[in-house]
């Protein structure tokens, strides 16, 4: 069962093309407009949402993070993002137009489906992103969208984080096209540039090499820093917590910006740090300013493993490593850029003999509290 890989784990990576494809599968009608007839939520509902919270724990929560930034961006909705044990004990300021996302894979994880209860109690309508059919939360939400990943063993969530953002991004674009605003009009370009994307996971699963061999000789490091920005910031962190989980390192993810305000005091000599560079067309000049980030820990020592655009030559003159990921649009790049940093905590992990599928003290869903 697991298709000639070692590991679930490997097999699930390898998985993500097809996850991604069948997560996309069915959202579009016969002219390619998105149609989520699924939800049974009434359409003028939708368009009188006022606020979106997303609620989720552990890598779901950072298929959330990404989530923020383009459903932000298509729909104009505010996008809030909390872990769900945060947020249940929390009193939220919600009512009947606020709109809450879980996102889970098992559909079964307590903290979610207690938060969930809790924006019902509050009067929020209830959509549950989740991979697993018939499960409690989304028997419990008022509409689901389910992901298409297939079932996920490895207890690191892989390709169900991947299926996550897709289905986001599909309810997002959805949101957009009901409010009429100009990325909902122009849904079908970027659903074209979604559809682009399994393939493009397929070429980059293919380079791997050498992300293979640096984990190999990075087997014995201490701690690993993370560095991202907009998208990127929320695919550190979750390239810290495959690192956490599967490797038992030390690993940190944080916010570019955030350096110097205390982070850089940890730049020290030969200190490793992966950096997902935003594309060169990001807006803001987002670029540029990751690019001076890698120059300021290089200057400090730090080992730069960069994961950047093809065609990306800026980079090149401040990177120990770069790691080319294809191109795609700004907003969609955690589906390509977080797989090197899967590859690399499951390497890593063999290096040091763990039991990749089953790190210890960890189980695959959280049940209980
Ligand atoms: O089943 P869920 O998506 O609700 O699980 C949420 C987290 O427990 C899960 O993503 C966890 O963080 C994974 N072990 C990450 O690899």
């Amino acid at each position: 069962e697991k298709g000639g890989y070692d590991t679930f784990m490997e097999k699930e990576i390898h998985d993500q093309p097809h996850a991604v494809r069948d997560t996309l599968i069915g959202r579009t009608d016969a002219r390619g407009d998105l149609a989520l007839d699924e939800l049974h939520i009434d359409e003028d509902e939708l368009r009188a949402v006022t606020k979106i919270v997303i609620v989720a724990c552990g890598t779901a929560s950072y298929a959330g993070m990404v989530a923020k930034y383009a459903i932000e961006h298509w729909t104009r909705i505010p996008v809030e993002v909390e872990l769900a044990h945060e947020f249940r004990y929390r009193d939220p300021v919600i009512d009947e137009h606020t709109l809450v996302v879980s996102i889970s894979q098992s559909g079964e994880t307590m903290d979610t489906l207690m938060a969930v209860r809790h924006a019902k109690e509050l009067g929020a309508m209830t959509v549950s992103i989740c991979n697993t059919h018939g499960s409690t939360i989304p028997r419990e939400s008022d509409a689901v969208l389910y992901t298409h990943a297939g079932p996920e063993i490895a207890v690191a969530s892989t390709k169900a984080f991947l299926a996550q953002i897709t289905a986001s991004y599909i309810l997002g674009l959805y949101l957009a096209a009901l409010r009429g605003t100009s990325y909902g009009q122009a849904a079908a370009e970027i659903m074209a540039e979604l559809q682009a994307i399994p393939d493009k996971i397929e070429a980059l699963l293919g380079t791997m090499d050498r992300v293979k061999e640096i984990a190999y000789y990075m087997a014995d490091s201490r701690a690993v820093l993370f560095l991202g920005r907009h998208v990127g910031y929320p695919v550190a962190m979750e390239g810290a917590l495959k690192l956490k989980e599967l490797a038992y390192i030390h690993a940190e993810g944080f916010a570019a910006g955030e350096l110097k305000h205390g982070p850089i005091a940890l730049i020290e000599p030969g200190q490793p740090v992966f950096v997902i560079v935003p594309s060169p067309s990001s807006e803001h000049g987002l670029h540029g300013k990751v690019v001076s980030n890698i120059q300021e820990i290089r200057a400090r020592g730090a080992r730069t493993l960069v994961i950047a655009e093809e065609g990306d030559e800026d980079v090149v003159p401040f990177a120990d490593v770069v790691i080319r990921v294809p191109r795609t649009s700004p907003l969609l790049a955690p589906l390509l850029t977080v797989v090197p940093l899967q590859v690399f905590a499951l390497q890593l992990s063999t290096a040091k003999g763990l039991d990749v599928d089953q790190p210890r003290n960890l189980a695959k869903s959280v049940t209980v509290e």
